[in-house]
């Protein structure tokens, strides 16, 4: 007995001890801010100036002295980049960061079904764990408001609602695993030629009712611990030490307590940096922009610069103890999370979840005839043509070029379902393949003229039962990538030639776009089925004969707006496109003159006739919808209205169908659109299956930004409940009114 107790009595004190041993900041059973704030006192003024920039191409460093680790954020958003040299972008040649990459961003939101959007963060962050990223620099969220934006095929979308609801969940699966999302470009970043030079003039209401809410919704909803400032500038102060987007919006309105990352080299002023709420700088080069031979990590703006000029008396410690709380408390709930996994690259299931949301953003946009799908059973002579059925697409791009561990060409995903695939060229459009030191490896290369390669790929198109066109665009500059915008509405290459001759020799002709854009599409009347292939990534050629051959039957929806042309789109009808230079060639401004009027809000005001609308897409199946009918007729203080419909399957096939709820407010005080997306749902049926969809209206679903009063104001009055499957396919209209 005495022996026991002696026992207890020595682990006590062990115990005691070691409590009184280790220090507030290792103990995980306290909360992190009692954590960050004892960390914060430790540290010297040297750690707390490295901690807030990098100190390689994608690192910053930990505090050794006190066991914190280095940080590490990789590119994004696609899949996680290969690993770089440390002070150059050239890759590492490393032989285990070859990843798995999941569909490009448009195609994510294409799936309209915010579990994918889950399982895309989840299974990217299980990527990045096991790649030793704590930080993945995305999901980007910036609004299409031009097809000629290089890096739309990395964002969602023209609808802030729609991309919100995607953006959440992404951020979700992302961080569940302990790595950060770092959510971009925050914000105006709409195109990307002279993005560092942009200052973009944009009305407040334009600004919080189409530019900021998905980013808004990242922060308040997702819990984002990371946002990257855009390059570009508002209100003539750059995005990444911009007063109003960091401070009182991000910070202040938000309540964002997380970091604030720049973009690579969109640093560009100390004082700036230092008041404006960035957090931790990356990617500086020597001066600002300036390529020097080394990036000189001690000439950052918020490095040697900043130190100086606290030493000097210029600044307290006071901004500077807030950027670094906010980086221990990132390094608590990343590097210093103990319990977060080891991750896998490369898994089974990376692929299965890879395959399935492309397989649910995949969008049949026209279907003449019931064309596709194609049965393999009856064993049909398939002619595939196209430089993009078999251009690897997952290496260029700009930053989210990845190095992949497999890629499945369309052309080879179709040759794994049918027995007779012929493949023609057709065009010739790039053929290089390497990004940073990364090379595909194909070898592209044709001596055929364009004429005899048209010539070929007809006369075999003669002889085939099918021939499914692989067009679109590629991930070279001036196309969907980044850095440059395109220089023009088109499909390149030559291939609307191609097309037309093909198309005049086969009547069933199947054109599946490659892209993350829309373009004019001139012969569209001239073929009968067309697809958007979008960019998929390492399960391309499954995902697409999936769809082609129907084992999958398509329900994406449009995340843009399809403009039969360029002057279709507001931003360019209103001249509103590139912007005017400043006299000093530095600084050009664009105004965004249209306003809110973007996309399918543009298209009813300015009566555009778009060749496919937002949230258009087919089926193979076929859906009847029932009238709409809410729970009742007026909506007043903060009650919810609810309106039910049901949705059946009335075809031979299991689907699923996108039911989409647009409001609009019948008379405002100021002019509001025809029809806003307020809510959606994704709903799987069998053949013969009907259910109920009940969507919720609250006021804030009714509210504009008011720029008088600066804030959202729902206006008592009539309103109109639109629901349909697409914004031009509306079946279903609610009159409701809201009572003060
Ligand atoms: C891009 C970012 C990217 C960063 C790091 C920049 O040029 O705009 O989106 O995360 O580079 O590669």
């Amino acid at each position: 007995m005495m022996k026991r107790t002696l026992l207890t009595v020595l682990v006590l004190i062990g115990t005691v001890a070691c409590r009184a041993q280790q220090p507030a900041y290792l103990d995980e059973t306290l909360p992190i801010e009692q954590r960050v704030d004892d960390a914060l006192r430790r540290m010297t003024l040297d750690e707390k100036i490295a901690v807030i920039h990098a100190q390689s191409k994608f690192s910053s460093p930990g505090v050794k002295r006190l066991g914190l680790p280095d940080f590490w954020t990789d590119d994004g958003p696609h899949g996680v980049r290969p690993d770089v040299l440390w002070d150059e972008w050239e890759q590492a040649g490393q032989t285990n960061d070859s990843c798995v990459a999941f569909p490009a961003l448009t195609c994510l939101a294409a799936t309209w079904n915010p579990q994918m959007a889950l399982l895309y963060g989840q299974s990217l962050g299980e990527e990045a764990l096991y790649r030793g990223k704590d930080m993945i620099l995305g999901p980007g969220v910036n609004i299409f408001r031009t097809p000629l934006n290089g890096r739309n095929f990395e964002y969602m979308g023209e609808d802030p609602y729609l991309a919100s609801r995607m953006v959440v969940p992404y951020v979700q699966g992302l961080q569940q695993n302990g790595v950060a999302a770092c959510v971009k470009h925050y914000a105006l970043n709409n195109d990307e030629e002279y993005r560092h030079q942009v200052n973009v003039v944009v009305s407040d209401r334009a600004l919080h009712e189409i530019y900021l809410p998905a980013f808004k919704a990242a922060v308040t909803e997702g819990k984002a611990w990371g946002i990257m400032g855009a390059y570009n500038l508002y209100k003539d102060q750059h995005n990444c030490h911009n007063a109003v987007m960091l401070n009182q919006i991000l910070k202040g309105d938000w309540g964002f307590d997380g970091v604030v990352v720049s973009d690579w080299g969109g640093c560009h002023d100390t004082d700036e940096a230092v008041r404006n709420g960035l957090d931790m700088e990356f990617g500086t080069w020597t001066d600002g922009l300036t390529m020097g031979a080394t990036n000189a990590y001690d000439n950052y703006y918020l490095a040697a610069a900043y130190k100086q000029a606290i030493k000097a008396g210029k600044y307290t410690t006071r901004e500077l103890d807030e950027k670094v709380r906010r980086v221990l408390r990132l390094f608590f709930r990343t590097t210093m999370n103990r319990h977060r996994g080891y991750g896998f690259l490369c898994s089974e299931s990376h692929y299965a979840a890879a395959r399935k949301i492309a397989g649910e953003g995949i969008v049949l946009l026209k279907n003449d005839r019931q064309l596709l799908p194609i049965s393999p059973t009856a064993q049909p002579r398939l002619l595939v043509v196209g430089e993009n059925a078999v251009k690897m697409m997952t290496v260029g791009g700009g930053s989210s070029s990845l190095k992949v561990q497999r890629e499945i060409s369309p052309l080879d995903g179709l040759r794994a379902v049918y027995s007779h695939v012929d493949y023609e060229r057709g065009y010739v459009g790039d053929t290089g393949g390497q990004y940073n030191g990364v090379t595909t490896g194909q070898d592209l290369s044709e001596t055929r003229t364009a004429q005899q390669l048209i010539a070929d790929a007809v006369a075999k198109a003669r002889e085939a039962d099918y021939v499914i066109v692989f067009g679109g665009l590629n991930k070279s500059d001036h196309q969907d990538c980044e850095g440059h915008d395109r220089t023009d509405y088109g499909l390149p290459y030559g291939q609307d030639q191609l097309i037309e001759a093909l198309a005049a020799a086969n009547k069933n002709i199947i054109y599946v776009n490659i892209s993350g854009n829309p373009a004019a599409l001139p012969w569209l009347k001239s073929v009968a089925a067309v697809v958007q292939g979008w960019f998929i990534g390492s399960e391309a050629g499954e995902a697409l004969a999936d769809v082609i051959s129907g084992a999958v039957n398509p329900s994406g929806k449009l995340p843009f707006t399809w403009p039969a042309e360029l002057n279709d789109v507001p931003a360019h009808r209103l001249g509103a496109y590139p912007g005017t230079w400043r006299a000093d060639h530095k600084v050009i401004d664009e105004e965004y003159k249209e306003g809110i009027f973007v996309g399918y809000r543009g298209v009813e005001k300015y009566k555009t006739r778009p060749l496919f609308a937002f949230g258009h897409g087919l089926s193979y199946t076929t859906f009847r919808l029932g009238k709409a009918q809410a729970d009742k007729n007026t909506i007043s203080g903060d009650e919810p209205l609810h309106i039910t419909l049901s949705v059946t399957n009335t075809g031979q096939k299991a689907g699923a169908e996108v039911v989409q709820l647009y409001l609009h407010d019948v008379k405002a005080s100021v002019e509001r659109p025809a029809k806003e997306l307020k809510a959606f749902e994704k709903v799987y049926l069998q053949p013969g299956e009907s259910r109920d969809v009940t969507f919720t209206i609250d006021r804030q679903s009714l509210s504009f930004y008011d720029e008088t009063r600066g804030q959202w104001t729902a206006e008592p009055g009539a309103f109109e409940a639109l629901v349909g499957t697409s914004s031009a396919q509306i079946s279903s209209k609610v009159k409701f009114t809201l009572i003060k």
